[in-house]
């Protein structure tokens, strides 16, 4: 108590000219009002043509920015069934268990294993960039047996890899990543889901890069557990996931002899809080609503435009990227264009350059983001993304403009 009391003394003391109508309340105070807070807040125009997130056009903006209501209110509930219905269209599928989680794409990937898996499960992960890496991660968290199917980045998995995978090691759940956004790989799902039942598996798919920009058909592919995000080609800002469960993964997850570690991302609760289950909605958690209230507008957009239009608008431009970046004189990583992500594309890092000094370059001279590598594509190549309103051809010369002059301005004098 003394030593407070000498203390707040002391701190008194030092504390210079504070306004007087300050000086009550801060004698009370050890920790300031910090400088930075009293400043407004800076948010500069950017173009974001990195992996994510993507620009958030002004309706969806708006959407956001509306007042609250209540989180079990009838409109709030409408609005929730409205973004049910839109990942119903974007996943193609008819799935009751459809609903979006309250996080980013990583909270879906944990909500996915961690409603799936139980200990000692086993776990297969097809790895050929970092997303594998962190569900192999997530898995052994959990406490299953994982095993990892391998490829060097850039390249994908051919079915007869996964089904002497599926053979050898007799997983109950197989991962695969459709749009490698670490390294710009798109996965061929044909038939993968097929396999998968035909050795006992269920197959969970990550599709927070790829979804509205490439073909995907939950149901036709028989795709057993689907997941995406908002912040990329939904446009709209980070903060809710959608996923989508098949009846043969809803049946596995009532048939758990545990209850699932994560009392948040609990399937059973979120089921019913989204009205998925037939019962009256209870309360689980308070929805970050206007989270909601923008992934619904993301959706409709995706909805006017068009599942078709929109992957017919990501191929093209990514196409014009992809061959403006070839024109100067740049490699691009994957090889085999029919493996390429439409909606991020990789290029390696020329030789005689530094990637932060284009990325930086590219920033401070032209306001526009683009990424360098991560996990294994770290140092190797360029990451730029074209997702949703951001596709487009205009901003696709915008960015090969910017590399051209980044490419005359930041060579290393070589030795
Ligand atoms: C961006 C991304 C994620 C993670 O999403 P967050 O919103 O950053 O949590 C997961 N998987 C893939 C393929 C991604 O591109
Ligand atoms: C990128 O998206 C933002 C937000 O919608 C928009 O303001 C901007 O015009 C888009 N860029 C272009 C040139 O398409």
């Amino acid at each position: 108590m003394h030593c407070a009391v000498v203390l707040l003394a002391s701190r008194a003391a030092f504390a210079a000219p504070l306004r007087a109508c300050h000086a009550m309340a801060s004698n009370l105070l050890h920790v300031l009002p910090p400088q930075g807070l009293l400043r407004p807040l800076a948010v500069p125009e950017r173009l974001l043509l990195g992996p994510g997130p993507s620009n958030v056009p002004p309706r969806i903006l708006a959407a956001g920015g509306r007042q609250l209501l209540g989180h079990m209110h009838p409109e709030v509930l409408q609005v929730m069934d409205d973004i049910k219905v839109g990942i119903q269209y974007a996943f193609q599928t008819q799935n009751q268990l459809t609903l979006a989680i309250s996080g980013t794409g990583h909270c879906a990937m944990e909500a996915a294993l961690l409603n799936l898996v139980e200990h000692g499960d086993t776990v297969l992960v097809a790895v050929n960039g970092i997303w594998g890496q962190r569900a192999a991660d997530i898995a052994r968290r959990l406490g299953a047996s994982v095993h990892e199917l391998l490829k060097p980045p850039g390249e994908y998995f051919p079915p007869w890899d996964i089904e002497e995978g599926l053979v050898r090691h007799k997983p109950s759940v197989l991962f695969i990543t459709h749009g490698e956004s670490s390294t710009g790989v798109l996965q061929p799902l044909e038939g993968l889901g097929k396999l998968c039942h035909r050795h006992g598996c269920l197959l969970l798919v990550d599709a927070v890069a790829s979804l509205g920009g490439a073909p995907i058909f939950m149901d036709q592919q028989e795709i057993d557990i689907l997941y995406s995000g908002s912040q990329k080609v939904l446009n709209a800002p980070p903060g809710s996931a959608p996923i989508s469960f098949s009846e043969r993964a809803r049946e596995k997850i009532l048939r758990r002899k545990t209850k699932p570690p994560s009392f948040y991302l609990d399937m059973r609760w979120l089921a019913n809080y989204w009205g998925c289950d037939g019962e009256p909605r209870r309360y689980h958690h308070t929805a970050p609503i206007n989270s909601f209230f923008s992934l619904r507008e993301g959706l409709a957009m995706l909805a006017e435009l068009g599942l078709e239009n929109s992957w017919e608008h990501h191929r093209v431009n990514c196409a014009q990227l992809c061959q403006g970046l070839r024109d100067l004189g740049l490699e691009l990583f994957v090889k085999e264009e029919k493996a390429r992500l439409p909606t991020i594309t990789t290029v390696r890092v020329p030789e005689g350059y530094d990637w932060k000094e284009i990325t930086a370059f590219l920033m401070d001279n032209h306001a526009i983001e683009i990424a360098g590598g991560l996990g294994p594509s770290v140092g190797k190549v360029l990451r730029i993304g074209l997702m949703g309103c951001n596709s487009t051809s205009r901003n696709v010369d915008r960015v090969l403009h910017a590399l051209r002059d980044a490419l005359r301005c930041c060579r290393r004098s070589r030795l």
